[in-house]
C-alpha cells in the first residue's frame, strides 16, 4: 500500500485529500485548450491568465500560495457572529476533491455552523473563463443571516509589471461596475519599447444560483479594504458596508477589485444557497460569455461536458494491472503532456519563469504521447515542427503557442543546446513505426530563417551532420550551450558531452535501419553506419572507466578545461546518470557494460532512503568550468536530484536492451515516489524531480510524463508499431499480474481502439514465458508482428480485443 494524503475514489482517478491545507506548496492545474490557464490551491490561491502579458489575477510563485493574500475568495458576514472567508477563515475540516479537470474545496466551520463547497473549472468549450460555483450550507441548529461577497483582486496586466511600473500601470485601468460585477479594460498595455492600445477586458462576475443579480460591488482595492485594511481584513465585509451600484470617476486609474456583494439572506438549518462566479479575459463581450454559464443548470451542463472531455483524454491509453493506484496515477500522467502543450514550461506556481511557449526538446518529447493519443493530429504537427530547423541543422529554441511561431531564443541570448538535433528523429521514428507512413520522410518543409524548402529527411540529415562540425579534443561532440541537462552551461568552448555523443550514435544507427527498411540509397546508409560505429567504438573503449574501488561505468563529460569529469576524485568517485543512460539506450554499451553500469549506479547513485537513482554523485564543490547546476545545493534539481526524466529514460533504455528486472526496478522507484505522497507531498502525477527530502517539485509540466507513458506502453506492455505492423512484445514481470493472472492495456493502433489482454495462467516470470496463442476479436493470429492489412481485416469493432496467452 502507498502512503498517500489523498485517495482515489473511482476509476476515473478522482481523488479526495483530507486537510490538504496542512501541506504547503500544493496546487492543481485548470485549463482549456484555447489557452486560459489557472492554478488553484486548497485555500483558493493560485492565479488565472491567458499569457505573459494578460494576467487576470496577480502572478504567483509557489511561496506566495501560503504567504500572500491576492487570491480568489468568498466572504460571509454572519450577523451577530462576524466575518469568515473560504481563503483565510479557520476551519475544522478541509477537503479537496478533484478530478478531470475540476477542483472542489469543502470547508466546515462548526463554530459558525457553516459548510462551504467551492468548485472551480475551466469549461472545455473553449471560452476564456474560469468558473466557480459556491454552495453555502447552514450546518448549525439555528437560522443564519448571511451576507456573501465574492472577492477576487483584478490585476489586469502583464506579469512584467509586477515590479516594473506597478503603480503607473494601475493608472491605465478603466473600471466598470455593472449589473454582474466588475470589468477592467486598461487603456493601454505598458511597454516602453512601444506602448500598445489594449483591447482585452478582464472581468469578475457573479450571480446567485437562481439567477438573482448581485446587490452591487466594490470595484477598487481601496474601496474594498478601506484605509488601513487589507484583503485579509476588508472593511467592506467586516463593517458590512453597503455596496456601490454604479461606476464612479473615483474608481478610475486604481488597483481593481472584483468584489461582488450579494443579497443578505436568512438560511434555515440544513438549507443551502448557491452562487456562480466567472473570471475571464477576453477581447469580446464578457457579458456574452457570462450568459452561457449564469445559472446552476448551465453551469452543471458545462461541468458535465468538461468532465467527459478530460476523462476521455486521460483514457486514450490506460493500464489495468494488479495495482489500481498505479493504473489511476497513469491516467494523470497521460494528460500531463497536454498540460505542457497548454502551459508551456511557464504559468504554474513552480514554473515562475519563461514567458510561455515550449522549448525545442520539450515540444518533441511531448509529441511522443500526443502521437499515441491523437495519431490523427500527429503528422501535420511533426511536419510543421520541422520548420524550426535551420539549414545548418541548428534550430529555433522556443515554439510559441501558435505552432507556427518559432522563436530563436527566449532571452535573445544566442545559444545552441547540442542535444537538440536528436529529439526530432526519436519522435519521427516512433511515428513512422506506429503508422507505417514512410512517405512523411519525403514531405517538404521550410527551414527556419531561410527560404530553403526540402524534405523532412533532409532536415533530419542536417541535424545529424551538424555535430560532426563540433568535435572536441577527446573525440566527442562539444557541449556548446548545454545538453539535456540545462544546468551544464559553463563549458561552451571546450566542454564535451560523451553522453549525447552516444545518443547521436544511437540515432545514426536508427536512421540507417529506418532507411534500410525503405530501401533508400545504400551510400547514405553506409555513411551513417560508418559514422555511428566510429563514435560507438570510440566511446566504448576510450570513455569506459574503472575506478579504484573496482566499479566501472562511462565518463559522460569533459569540462571547459578539457578535464574528464567522472571517475576517481580526491573528494570521492564522481559519476552521472546521464552519462550512463545514453550509452545504454543507443546500443553503444555492450551487454556486459550494461551489467557493470547498473551495479555501479546502485553503488554510487542509488538513494537508499528515497529508493531511486540520483542524477549525479555529490561533487562537493561548484563547477565554474562545467555549469550552474553545481551551484545548486546537492540533491536539488539538476545537481543530483532524483530526476524523473532521466530515470524514466533509464528505465526505457534498460527495457529496450532486455534488462527487464532492472528496468522494472527503476519504473517502480518512480511510481512509488509519485504515490508515497506522505513524502512527495503532491497530487497524483509525475513531478520533474524529487528533492533531497523526497518532495515532488515542479509538478505537472515535465517531459518525464510523456516518456513514462511511452515506456509503459511500448516496452513494458510491448504494444507498438513496427513499420505500421502491430508488434506484441511484453516485458512483464510475474509480480505485475497479481491474483487474476491477467493484465491489460487499452490504447489506439492504426486509428482503432484496442484492448490487449495478457493471460499468465502458470504465473510465469519474464524470461520463463513465451507468447502462445494470440487472437484478435476471437480470430487466431499466427505471425507477429501482425501485418497492418491483417490487423484492419480483424479489428472492425468499436473496441477490438486482443488476447495473448503467455505460456
Ligand atoms: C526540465 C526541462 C528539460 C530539461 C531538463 C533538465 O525537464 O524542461 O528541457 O532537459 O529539465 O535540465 P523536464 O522535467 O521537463 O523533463
Amino acid at each position: 500500500m502507498h502512503k498517500t494524503f489523498w485517495r482515489f475514489i473511482d476509476d476515473n482517478a478522482t481523488f479526495v485529500a483530507e486537510n490538504p491545507d496542512k501541506i504547503s506548496r500544493l496546487y492543481f492545474p485548470l485549463a482549456n485548450e484555447s489557452g486560459i490557464m489557472s492554478s488553484i490551491a486548497p485555500n483558493l490561491h493560485g492565479n488565472i491568465k491567458t499569457g505573459q502579458h494578460s494576467f487576470l489575477t496577480v502572478p504567483v510563485s509557489t511561496e506566495d500560495l501560503n504567504n500572500t493574500m491576492y487570491n480568489r475568495n468568498f466572504w460571509l458576514y454572519a450577523e451577530g457572529r462576524g466575518a469568515w472567508s473560504v481563503a483565510f477563515g479557520e476551519s475544522d475540516e478541509t477537503l479537496v476533491e478533484a478530478g478531470f479537470l475540476w477542483h472542489k474545496v469543502i470547508k466546515i466551520n462548526k463554530t459558525l455552523g457553516i459548510k462551504v463547497e467551492v468548485l472551480n473549472f475551466i469549461p472545455a468549450e473553449d471560452e476564456p473563463v474560469e468558473l466557480m460555483s459556491i454552495e453555502v450550507t447552514n450546518v448549525s441548529k439555528k437560522k443564519l443571516k448571511l451576507t456573501p461577497t465574492l472577492a477576487v483582486p483584478i490585476y489586469a496586466r502583464s506579469a512584467d509589471n509586477l515590479r516594473d511600473h506597478r503603480h503607473v500601470t494601475s493608472l491605465l485601468n478603466r473600471i466598470e461596475l455593472n449589473k454582474y460585477g466588475v470589468t477592467v479594460t486598461p487603456t493601454m498595455s505598458f511597454d516602453e519599447r512601444g506602448h500598445k492600445i489594449n483591447k482585452l477586458s478582464y472581468f469578475v462576475f457573479g450571480i446567485q444560483g437562481n439567477a438573482d443579480l448581485p446587490e452591487g460591488g466594490f470595484p477598487t482595492l481601496a474601496e474594498f479594504t478601506g484605509e488601513g485594511g487589507n484583503l485579509g481584513k476588508p472593511e467592506a465585509v467586516l463593517k458590512n458596508k453597503a455596496p456601490g451600484k454604479k461606476s464612479n470617476v473615483g474608481s478610475q486609474g486604481k488597483e481593481a477589485m472584483g468584489a461582488v456583494r450579494f443579497k443578505t439572506l436568512s438560511i434555515a438549518p440544513g438549507k443551502s444557497m448557491k452562487y456562480i462566479a466567472a473570471m475571464g479575459v477576453t477581447e469580446s463581450s464578457p457579458e456574452k460569455i457570462f450568459k452561457k454559464f449564469n445559472s446552476s443548470e448551465k453551469l452543471n451542463r458545462a461541468l458535465a461536458f468538461n468532465k467527459k472531455y478530460w476523462v476521455e483524454k486521460s483514457q486514450k491509453v490506460y493500464f489495468s494491472t494488479d495495482d489500481k493506484d498505479f493504473d489511476r496515477l497513469m491516467k494523470w500522467v497521460a494528460v500531463q503532456p497536454v498540460f505542457r502543450k497548454i502551459f508551456g514550461c511557464s504559468f504554474l506556481p513552480d514554473f515562475d519563469y519563461g514567458r510561455g511557449g515550449r522549448g525545442w526538446r520539450d515540444l518533441w518529447q511531448d509529441l511522443l504521447t500526443i502521437l499515441l493519443i491523437h495519431p490523427d493530429q500527429a503528422r501535420a504537427m511533426i511536419i510543421n515542427n520541422f520548420e524550426g530547423v535551420r539549414p545548418d541543422g541548428s534550430n529555433a529554441t522556443i515554439i510559441g503557442k501558435n505552432q507556427a511561431e518559432f522563436i530563436p531564443d527566449r532571452n535573445n541570448i544566442s545559444r545552441t543546446w547540442m542535444d537538440h538535433g536528436l529529439w526530432p528523429l526519436v519522435t519521427l521514428n516512433l511515428y513512422i513505426n506506429q503508422s507505417g507512413d514512410r512517405d512523411i520522410l519525403f514531405e517538404k518543409a521550410g527551414f527556419f530563417e531561410s527560404d530553403r524548402i526540402d524534405t523532412v529527411l533532409e532536415h533530419i540529415l542536417a541535424e545529424h551532420r551538424r555535430p560532426f562540425t563540433k568535435i572536441g579534443k577527446h573525440g566527442n561532440f562539444l557541449l556548446e550551450g548545454a545538453d539535456w541537462n540545462d544546468g551544464l552551461d559553463m563549458a561552451r568552448e571546450n566542454g564535451e558531452s560523451v553522453a549525447f555523443t552516444a545518443a547521436y550514435a544511437g540515432n545514426l544507427f536508427d536512421l540507417a535501419s529506418l532507411l534500410e527498411k525503405i530501401n533508400y540509397k545504400k551510400e547514405i546508409i553506409s555513411d551513417l553506419l560508418r559514422k555511428a560505429e566510429g563514435l560507438a567504438s570510440h566511446i566504448r573503449k576510450d570513455e569506459w572507466l574503472k575506478v579504484k574501488s573496482g566499479y566501472s561505468f562511462f565518463n559522460g563529460y569533459y569540462d571547459n578545461l578539457g578535464h574528464r569529469v567522472e571517475g576517481d576524485h580526491k573528494d570521492g568517485v564522481r559519476m552521472t546518470l546521464t552519462g550512463q543512460v545514453f550509452p545504454i539506450m543507443s546500443g553503444v554499451a555492450t551487454d556486459e557494460q550494461v551489467d557493470e553500469i547498473y551495479r555501479s549506479a546502485k553503488q554510487y547513485l542509488w538513494d537508499k532512503r528515497l529508493k531511486g537513482f540520483r542524477l549525479n554523485t555529490d561533487f562537493k564543490e561548484i563547477q565554474p568550468n562545467l555549469g550552474r547546476a553545481f551551484g545548486f545545493s546537492y540533491g536539488e534539481k539538476e545537481n543530483g536530484a532524483f530526476f524523473s526524466h532521466m530515470n524514466v529514460m533509464l528505465a526505457y533504455a534498460l527495457y529496450k536492451r532486455g534488462f527487464v528486472r532492472e528496468g522494472h526496478e527503476v519504473i517502480n522507484s518512480i511510481g512509488n515516489m509519485c504515490l508515497n505522497t506522505g513524502i512527495s507531498k503532491i497530487y497524483p502525477g509525475i513531478p520533474e524531480y524529487f528533492n533531497s527530502e523526497g518532495r515532488g517539485m515542479y509538478h505537472y509540466l515535465t517531459g518525464s510524463a510523456s516518456w513514462f507513458l511511452f515506456t509503459m506502453l511500448t516496452q513494458v506492455f510491448g504494444v507498438r508499431g513496427d513499420m505500421g505492423s502491430l508488434a506484441i512484445d511484453p516485458k512483464l514481470m510475474k509480480s505485475q499480474f497479481g491474483k487474476s493472472k491477467k493484465i491489460s492495456v487499452n490504447t489506439t493502433f492504426a486509428g482503432k481502439t484496442i484492448r490487449v489482454n495478457y493471460f499468465n495462467p502458470d504465473n510465469l516470470d519474464y524470461g520463463e514465458y513465451k507468447i502462445g496463442n494470440i487472437s484478435i476479436n476471437g480470430k487466431a493470429v499466427k505471425i507477429l508482428p501482425v501485418k497492418r492489412e491483417e490487423f484492419f481485416g480483424l479489428a472492425g469493432k468499436a473496441l477490438n480485443i486482443i488476447d495473448v496467452q503467455l505460456v
